[in-house]
């Protein structure tokens, strides 16, 4: 039976969570559900959550308490906690009197089920992580505004057990999608007047799929979805440096439509942490991937993830992270301080001993000088010329818009009438360490 109800969904994290909240739509639209964008208008309200840091988390509380004041106001209004969050709290929710139900990452096709648990008042969960869910079959309704960029997850969970992380504790064991279904939803983008994709992956490079005898990888999906698709403009995210490999940088330099953009978290830049981390690369090795990136594909935007504070980190283990940065000369980073995560190899053998306020000082040097590299990168380019794909209106003058290079930099210019999905050629002008002020050429 159908259900006449509406729901909310807010979704925290990473893009594989916004992935994931686009096939929760799918299942509650199936089940009748129709989404509302105000909470205030909902019989449901979802959070999709992240727990990769406590800051994370803290986020979801403080929200929740926000709905505790509209649940008194509105008494069957039901909420559920979805994501990685519920897969590492648990029943740790039933106590907070506010959250009706929690489902994981792998349970979303029970949400239905799971819903109607709750109008018998209990607290219901489903935490179940499978070996094999991948939610075959299952087009994503897409959910974001543009129309424009769409999410489509290649591979869910993750193998490599970095001493810090909880991702393999919360989305379990890696599994490929197969390659019909990946290219089926990209068609289906393309079909709806999509312009670009992500293909998403905690490791998107140990993609991996059997069938008929016939053996995938990401090098050889890649391949075929340039081929297929030559009018999209195709991303991926996350690569690991321990298994960028060449034919990997080869084939993203022999596709014009394969974006010039690689995103590899480094993490450290010291050999002594990255061996605790459980990375499986040192510091050569990363510079080597570096360079060959930088030989192949010159001009390839390049960032990174990078974390000041974890257990035993001293202060040369820092200036090696420093220094890395400053060999590469990244793009962009998005830069964070450790924090522990209950259950993770960190947590149970190493002391979470470097003082709070030295995890904040390391990490804002480390945001100074990637703030210096951006700005740098960005004069590098004035009076270059580049194609950028049109998003919509700037922000700051809606006499102006704003797109994206292929490498990932974001550029503002005059408008002229353009719509986004457009792409122009423009010729960069003058710069901040954010952004790229352009003209149409
Ligand atoms: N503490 C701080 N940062 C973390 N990350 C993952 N786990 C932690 C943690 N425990 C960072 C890594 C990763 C990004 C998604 O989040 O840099 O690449
Ligand atoms: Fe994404 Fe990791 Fe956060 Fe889960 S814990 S939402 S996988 S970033």
């Amino acid at each position: 039976m159908k259900e006449n109800k509406s729901y909310y969904i807010e979704t925290f994290g990473c893009q594989m969570n916004i992935a994931d909240s686009e096939v929760v739509a799918a299942v509650l639209y199936d089940a009748g559900y129709s989404q509302v964008q105000q909470p205030e208008a909902a019989d449901l309200v979802l959070l999709n959550t992240c727990a990769v840091r406590d800051n994370a988390e803290q986020r979801v509380w403080n929200k929740l308490q926000h709905f505790k004041g509209l649940k008194k106001k509105h008494k069957p209004l039901k909420i559920g906690i979805l994501g990685c969050m519920a897969q590492r709290v648990g029943n740790g929710f039933e106590q907070s009197k506010v959250v009706d139900f929690i489902a994981g990452p792998d349970s979303y096709r029970n949400l239905p089920e799971l819903i109607k648990q709750t109008s018998s008042e209990a607290f219901a969960s489903a935490l179940e992580l499978s070996r094999t869910e991948t939610y075959e079959a299952l087009l994503p309704r897409r959910i974001d505004q543009s129309k424009l960029s769409g999410f489509v997850s290649i591979t869910r969970g993750c193998n490599n057990f970095c001493s810090y992380c909880i991702v393999p504790y919360t989305r379990g064991r890696e599994r490929s999608r197969n390659p019909g279904d990946v290219l089926n939803e990209i068609d289906d983008l393309q079909q709806k007047g999509y312009k670009e994709i992500t293909l998403l992956g905690q490791n998107v490079n140990s993609y991996h799929q059997e069938e008929d005898g016939q053996s995938t990888g990401f090098t050889g999906l890649l391949t075929s979805i340039a081929t297929q698709f030559p009018k999209l403009r195709i991303r991926f995210t996350t690569s690991h440096p321990k298994d960028i490999s060449d034919a990997l940088i080869e084939t993203i330099a022999g596709h014009s439509n394969i974006c010039n953009h690689i995103h590899l978290p480094v993490q450290s830049g010291s050999n002594d942490v990255l061996k605790i981390m459980n990375r499986g690369y040192t510091r050569e090795w990363y510079l080597d991937r570096i360079h060959k990136i930088k030989t192949v594909i010159p001009g390839c935007g390049l960032s990174t993830d990078v974390f000041a504070g974890f257990p035993g980190e001293t202060e040369a283990d820092h200036k090696a992270s420093m220094s890395l940065m400053q060999q590469v000369k990244f793009d962009s980073a998005f830069m964070f301080r450790y924090s522990e995560r209950p259950g993770t190899y960190a947590a149970k053998h190493l002391k979470d001993d470097v003082p709070e306020e030295t995890k904040i000082r390391r990490l804002n040097e480390l945001i100074t000088l990637q703030n210096q590299l951006s700005l740098e990168s960005n004069k590098n380019v004035t009076g270059k010329h580049f194609d950028i794909l049109i998003e919509g209106k700037s922000k700051r003058s809606d006499k102006d818009v704003f797109g994206r290079t292929e490498t990932n930099k974001l550029v503002i210019v005059p408008d002229n009438n353009y719509k986004p999905g457009n792409i122009i050629k423009v010729i960069i002008g003058s710069y901040t360490s954010a952004t790229l002020f352009g003209k149409a050429i």
